[in-house]
């Protein structure tokens, strides 16, 4: 298998890309789907925009290094990325308040209706805000497993909650069939797209949907807690009226006016002042990532995927996979299910490959394929079947959790 993997790297035409990332010696890195690896320019251009535009430029820098634009300039930049049109995408806030903000805007525009409907075992945080608002009497949850969603579309729905690839298994939702159920239903849809965005292409304007949000730090390479990105299709713009009504999503936040009046389009989107320095780290990883191409990162993503797949089971039936076994079927990662998955990725990691563990029993690897190679692939099959094998995964120390993981 290492020489089929040689061969591939030498030959792979993302090759050339790992290089633009500050990858440590000695790591194999499958957790990019969770924080991104950093690329190598962020650092420059972090320094010129701390040292140069907030340490010389000062204030003056909101508009002649164009900082207030950088919403909707980074947004514009993500856009193409998710098949959405540049005004159509602002970076603000979290996924978690971007969620919140289009929850409530969209049992706005369904008045009479109360249900948002989602899955059990959806990302918290979606099911969390859901939940927030049902506190406000605003919104009522209701949960249905994949296969009952669209039985369960009925007149209560605003809105169809889900999240394109399911972050514990990495199973594909069909975004353009649910939307259209959904739809047929009267009612809207909002797509987490946290684990899509800069890894799967998808076209948001094709499937018809109606609103989508997601991460900046995990394949669009942003940075520790990046600025999020929010969608809403045009057609809604002028009928959008979200409830963190803050001076920056005001027509004229500088008019300083007594009364809220929503700003043109996505500006609207906007709540509080804009993280410069978040955003202008973001920008260089959707830089990064528009320039090598959602359509190639997805094609060599399956292809590590699979590779990886065929690696291990060169070693024997050692592990249990959880994400689907069809490739078209499931986002760049694949996740297994052992009882002691936390002690086997701490094991893992003790060895340089760093992936991660979800409860309750998920081991989960993600492949972010601008810096993978296939040599990683194989070394990495033989590092978990190694602990595996020799029971690794068994001594204390790695089965001790420290808070954050
Ligand atoms: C699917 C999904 N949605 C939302 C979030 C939360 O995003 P944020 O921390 O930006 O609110 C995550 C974080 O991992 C996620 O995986």
């Amino acid at each position: 298998m290492l020489e089929e993997a040689r061969a591939r790297d030498a030959a792979d035409p993302l090759a050339e890309y790992r290089d633009r990332f500050a990858l440590p010696q000695g790591v194999i890195y499958l957790d990019g789907n969770s924080l991104g690896a950093l690329p190598k320019a962020t650092a420059s251009r972090l320094s010129e925009v701390v040292t140069g535009e907030w340490g010389e430029g000062l204030i003056r820098s909101w508009n002649s290094a164009e900082w207030i634009g950088l919403p909707q300039r980074v947004g514009g930049k993500i856009a193409p990325l998710i098949g959405a049109a540049p005004h159509e995408v602002i970076a603000a806030d979290s996924t978690s308040v971007n969620l919140f903000k289009l929850i409530a805007a969209a049992l706005a525009m369904r008045p009479g209706r109360k249900v948002v409907l989602s899955e059990p075992g959806n990302f918290p945080t979606d099911l969390y805000m859901v939940e927030g608002l049902a506190r406000q009497g605003l919104a009522e949850c209701r949960l249905a497993p994949r296969e009952a969603l669209v039985g369960n579309l009925d007149e209560s729905v605003a809105l169809l909650l889900l999240t394109h690839v399911h972050y514990r298994t990495g199973a594909l939702h069909d975004i353009a069939a649910l939307t259209a159920a959904a739809h047929r239903a009267g009612a809207l849809v909002l797509w987490d797209l946290s684990h899509t965005a800069g890894a799967l292409p998808v076209d948001l304007a094709a499937a018809g949907a109606d609103f989508a949000v997601g991460c900046g730090y995990k394949y669009l390479n942003g940075g520790p807690g990046a600025p999020a990105f929010a969608y809403v299709a045009e057609r809604h713009h002028a009928a959008l009226e979200q409830p963190l009504t803050g001076w920056m999503g005001h027509a004229q936040p500088f008019a300083f006016a007594d009364a809220y009046v929503p700003g043109e389009g996505m500006t609207r989107l906007l709540c509080g002042t804009p993280p410069v320095l978040g955003l202008a780290a973001l920008e260089v990883g959707v830089d990064l990532i528009a320039e090598i191409g959602v359509a190639r990162l997805y094609a060599k993503s399956r292809e590590l995927s699979d590779f990886f797949l065929r690696c291990l089971a060169d070693r024997g039936p050692i592990v249990e996979l959880v994400s689907p076994p069809d490739p078209a079927a499931r986002g760049s990662q694949l996740s297994f299910r052992h009882p002691h998955a936390y002690a086997v990725s701490q094991a893992l990691i003790a060895r340089g490959v760093i992936g991660d563990f979800r409860e309750p029993d998920v081991l989960r690897l993600g492949f972010a394929p601008a810096y993978l190679r296939f040599a990683d692939m194989e070394t990495a099959a033989r590092h978990l079947a190694e602990v595996l094998d020799k029971g690794e995964w068994r001594r204390p120390k790695f089965a001790e959790r420290a808070a954050v993981t």
